[in-house]
Parts: structure tokens; C-alpha cells; sequence
């Protein structure tokens, strides 16, 4: 508890232009939160250095990131939109909480043998240690809550180790958080194979819909999703592509995956296929449409970062007032 409200976190990393799988997955969600917690709203840029990146496409994602969350509902005075490179406490927190951490838990994280597998001239030690810098995030924070997709749950597992663990050496120092994991799209699958992840650094442009794609190539990108044999619009686990087509139908409209089935009796893929596609375009054309006015002014952006910033900063330097003192280093800051 802090501030009289509990506290939400969560991140989105600048790494690549955003997907409906980060909107419907994480983003979207974010704003039902800032009601009741006090939500903390990050642009990870931090974690995403952990792969290379081209520095004035960080930089510009990193606004982009920043506008998508106002597009998308954020309110920056009521929640704390901030850039963690902007609060040194989540590197300091992270340097600790890598020293609470054992090298088996890490090995065992499969983003990080996904990611050595798809980055294998660059295995590099923050590849590794990604996870104890997303715990000291949400750490810092005192969050109970962590909205996320799926992929991330083993992170939050990891988390709340951490904090368990550290709890049990020094008596109560961080609450211990759970993952909020929307049900119906925790996990929204590629468009080119329904087998894997939507994720943002795919290479192949017909595997992702991206949140600011124009409406004519979101509806070719559903018109060339790969689907399964047969002709029925039905959502069961031997049809994976379809499954995740009704799944996204359903997640833009509102519609029961019962009420798209019956929607699209008798009709065929093709017929389906444009429907996903315009029901999406159609609901991301007002985001799309305040993306555009806010990159536009980037000195209202700047001040929502610079804001943020402080607050959190304000608000992390509690925690790791009480870190420090728990565990001996010397504080001058009193
Ligand atoms: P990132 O940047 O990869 O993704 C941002 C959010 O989008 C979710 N997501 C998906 N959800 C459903 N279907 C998909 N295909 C899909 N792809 C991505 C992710 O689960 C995530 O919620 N490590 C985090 C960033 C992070 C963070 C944190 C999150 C850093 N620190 C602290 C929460 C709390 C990541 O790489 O997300």
C-alpha cells in the first residue's frame, strides 16, 4: 500500500514499433488501473540496450512509446508515465537485487535462450541478468499488481522470489506483486505461424499488425494470415491460426468467441479475414489518430517524461532508502 492506493506497474520496451499483441496483451488494459492504483507506467529503454540498437531509433521509440501510452488512454496526471534510464534507482536496485539471484534461476528463463538463440553474436551479461532488472522495477514501486501478457509470467515468478527471498534475510522490505494476465489475449500468435508469439522484432512484416500500420495494410496483413485447413470459423486447439484470428475479432469487438462463431457460420475465411481486419483498423484509428498530434509536439512529451520522472524518482528513493539501510551500506542521505 502507499499513497493510500495500491500500486501497478508495468513496462513496454522501445525496441521496435508496437503490435496489437503488446496492445491487447499489456497496453490496452493499463488505463482500467489508473482509477483505483496508483499506476506507474514505464518506457523501458534500459531493457531493451540488452540487444543492439541503431541510438536515433531508441531515442525516437522511446517518445513513441511514451506518446502510444497517452494514445491509448494514459492519463499522465493520473498516472506516472516515465523513462526508466530517466531514474537511476532501477539500475541501483538492479546491481542489488543480481546479488539475491542465483545463476541456475536465470538460466532457466526461457526468454533469455530465446533471445541467445536469435542474438548469438551477442549473449551478452544484461541478456542474462534482464530479469533482476524487471524485478527491481516493479520492486521499487511496492507493486501488488504487474499487468503483462503471458510471456512475461516466468519473469514475474522470478520477481517474487526475489522479494521473498529478500524479505526472509531482512524482514519486510518489498510487497510481493502478482501478474495481472488478461485471459482471452495473454497471447496473441503470429499472423505468418499461429505457433508463435506476435512479437515486435519479428523480421517478417506479414507476422505482425502494428499499432500505427495504415488501415489498407492491416487488412492485407489479415487477408494473408496463415489459417488451417477447412473452412469453418471455429475456435479449437487443431486450428491455431483461425483460434488467434477470433481471439483478436473478439478482443476489437466485444463479441463472445460463441457469438464470432455464430457470426461466421457458413461463411468462409475469406469473409472472416476482412471482417478481423476491419474491426481492428477500426478501432485503433482514434489511437493512431492522437499518436499523430502528440509525436507532433515533443515539448509536451519532454514535460510529461520530466514529470514523471521526478515523481517516480521521489517515490523509488523511499524503497531504496529502506534497501540500503536493511542490508548495511552506509546512508548520508538522512
Ligand atoms: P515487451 O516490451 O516485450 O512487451 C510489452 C508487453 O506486451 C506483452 N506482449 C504480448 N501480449 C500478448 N500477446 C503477445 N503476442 C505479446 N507480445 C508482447 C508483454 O507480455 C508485455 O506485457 N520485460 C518486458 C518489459 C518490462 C516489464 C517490466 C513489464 C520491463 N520491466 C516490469 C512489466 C513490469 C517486455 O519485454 O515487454
Amino acid at each position: 500500500m502507499y499513497k493510500d492506493k495500491k500500486v501497478v506497474f508495468s513496462g513496454v520496451q522501445p525496441s521496435g514499433v508496437l503490435t496489437i499483441g503488446n496492445y491487447l496483451g499489456a497496453i490496452r488494459s493499463f488505463a482500467d488501473f489508473s482509477e483505483t492504483y496508483h499506476c506507474y507506467y514505464c518506457v523501458v529503454d534500459e531493457h531493451a540496450i540488452t540487444v543492439r540498437q541503431v541510438p536515433a531509433d531508441l531515442r525516437r521509440r522511446t517518445y513513441e512509446t511514451l506518446a502510444l501510452y497517452i494514445a491509448c488512454g494514459l492519463d499522465p496526471e493520473k498516472n506516472t508515465l516515465f523513462v526508466q534510464s530517466h531514474v537511476s534507482a532501477h539500475a541501483e536496485l538492479g546491481w542489488i537485487l543480481d546479488c539475491y539471484t542465483m545463476f541456475g534461476e536465470l538460466s532457466r528463463m526461457t526468454q533469455f535462450k530465446d533471445k541467445s538463440a536469435k542474438n548469438a553474436d551477442n549473449i551478452n551479461a544484461g541478456l542474462f541478468t534482464y530479469p533482476t532488472l524487471m524485478a527491481a522495477d516493479i520492486l521499487l514501486y511496492q507493486s501488488e499488481l504487474v499487468p503483462v501478457g503471458v510471456d512475461q509470467k516466468q519473469h514475474l515468478e522470478l520477481t517474487r522470489d526475489i522479494a521473498l527471498r529478500f524479505n526472509q534475510i531482512y524482514g519486510d522490505t518489498f510487497v510481493v506483486p502478482d501478474a495481472y494476465i488478461p485471459k482471452e489475449t495473454a497471447k496473441i500468435m503470429s499472423l505468418a505461424d499461429p505457433e508463435k508469439k506476435m512479437s515486435k522484432s519479428d523480421e517478417n512484416e506479414n507476422a505482425t499488425v502494428r499499432i500505427l500500420d495504415p488501415k489498407d495494410v492491416i487488412i492485407r496483413k489479415f487477408k494473408r494470415a496463415v489459417t488451417d485447413s477447412g473452412s469453418e470459423v471455429r475456435y479449437a486447439e487443431d486450428k491455431p491460426g483461425v483460434s488467434n484470428l477470433i481471439s483478436i475479432y473478439s478482443a476489437f469487438t466485444g463479441k463472445t468467441v460463441g457469438e464470432v462463431e455464430r457470426e461466421f457460420a457458413g461463411k468462409g475465411y475469406g469473409d472472416f479475414k476482412l471482417a478481423v481486419g476491419e474491426a481492428c483498423a477500426d478501432a485503433l484509428a482514434p489511437v493512431q489518430a492522437e499518436f499523430a498530434r502528440l509525436t507532433a509536439d515533443k515539448a509536451y512529451l519532454e514535460d510529461v517524461m520530466r514529470k514523471g520522472s521526478e515523481a517516480a524518482a521521489h517515490d523509488a528513493a523511499r524503497t531504496m532508502s529502506k534497501v540500503r539501510r536493511k542490508f548495511g551500506f552506509t546512508d548520508l542521505r538522512r
